[in-house]
């Protein structure tokens, strides 16, 4: 049996076991302090350590994930919906292990769907897991409904914030807005982006990690930090996410950190270790169970 087929048969075995492949959701509160330049840079970091992912732009205002790969895919969920398209019609393959599922309009038109056709898409939007063992969701800014949805649909939810106050504020305004429901996400991480040092990233975390303890009760895991580098807005200058056009930039240093922080915390093989959580098909019902209570 070759490598690959090894790896394949361990990951359908922990599949089996575990449940299905894991869903973690990216926000913010505020716009503007990194959400999609992690989302596509850890997922290429993701790729490369033998995670595979699927990338979902959730962002259904201005998404633009798209842009920062460098990609202008043709077609989105909206679709498939419309039975135009399959799942693998729209499915962007970016690199190996990597692939992008450009969202539109789609998932919030899903909840408008009478129960079987709903049931049919939520079958074929399971069939990814053969796909992948992660799915990213990059989500708009502002504290809007469909965010918080996402977030508590998913299995983990990855808050970023910048240093600045305002960033700060709304991060912890979404955490509440996202606590204010009834089930939540199992795990939460925090990155602080755009940081001047290590000691001003721990600063703004131990702030944050502290208000929502003392307040809300809960602990947030530092899954880490990104320096502020000219490299980032260099890359999307030339139309590529910053891990490929300057792979050993601090920045990029930093998303590796990260991806290792929170995939593959035991550093065991990777394989192996990629996260389980609870699958495609428990993260949609959740989500249209969300969207139906409007
Ligand atoms: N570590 C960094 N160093 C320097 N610039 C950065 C860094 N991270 C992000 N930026 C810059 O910040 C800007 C906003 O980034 P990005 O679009 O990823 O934010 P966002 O949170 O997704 O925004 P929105 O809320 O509008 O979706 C980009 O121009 C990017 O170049
Ligand atoms: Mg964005």
């Amino acid at each position: 049996m070759g490598k690959k087929d090894q790896a394949y048969q361990l990951r359908s075995l922990k599949k089996r076991i575990a449940g299905g492949i894991k869903t973690y959701t990216i926000a913010s509160g505020k716009g503007g302090v990194g959400k999609t330049s992690l989302s596509v840079n850890l997922a290429l970091t993701l790729g490369k350590m033998g995670i595979r992912t699927i990338i979902l732009d959730g962002d259904l205002g201005l998404a633009n994930v798209d842009v920062m790969f460098g990609l202008y895919p043709k077609y989105h969920l909206g679709y498939v919906i419309k039975g135009d398209k399959k799942l693998s019609d729209i499915l962007v393959s970016v690199q190996e292990n990597v692939y992008m599922l450009p969202g539109g309009t789609g998932l919030q038109e899903m909840a408008d769907l009478d129960a079987k056709r709903q049931l049919k898409l939520i079958e074929e939007l399971a069939s990814l897991e053969e796909y992948c063992d992660v799915l990213l969701i990059d989500t708009g800014a502002g504290v809007h409904r469909s965010v918080v949805v996402f977030a508590i649909a998913s299995d983990s939810l990855l808050l970023v914030t910048s240093p600045d106050p305002t960033a700060i504020r709304d991060c912890y305004g979404l955490l509440k807005a996202v606590l204010g429901k009834s089930s939540t996400p199992s795990e939460l991480h925090l990155v602080i982006n755009m940081v001047k040092s290590d000691k001003e990233a721990k600063e703004v975390a131990s702030r944050l990690q502290l208000t929502a303890k003392d307040f809300l009760g809960i602990d947030i895991n530092m899954a880490g930090y990104i320096l502020k580098d000219f490299h980032v807005e260099e890359a999307i200058k030339m139309g590529m996410p910053f891990v490929i056009s300057h792979p050993d930039c601090e920045a990029s240093k930093c998303v590796a950190w990260i991806a290792k922080n929170i995939f593959n915390p035991e550093g065991v093989d990777s394989v192996l270790n990629a996260p389980s959580g609870r699958g495609i098909k428990a993260f949609c019902m959740r989500l249209l169970k969300q969207f139906q209570l409007r």
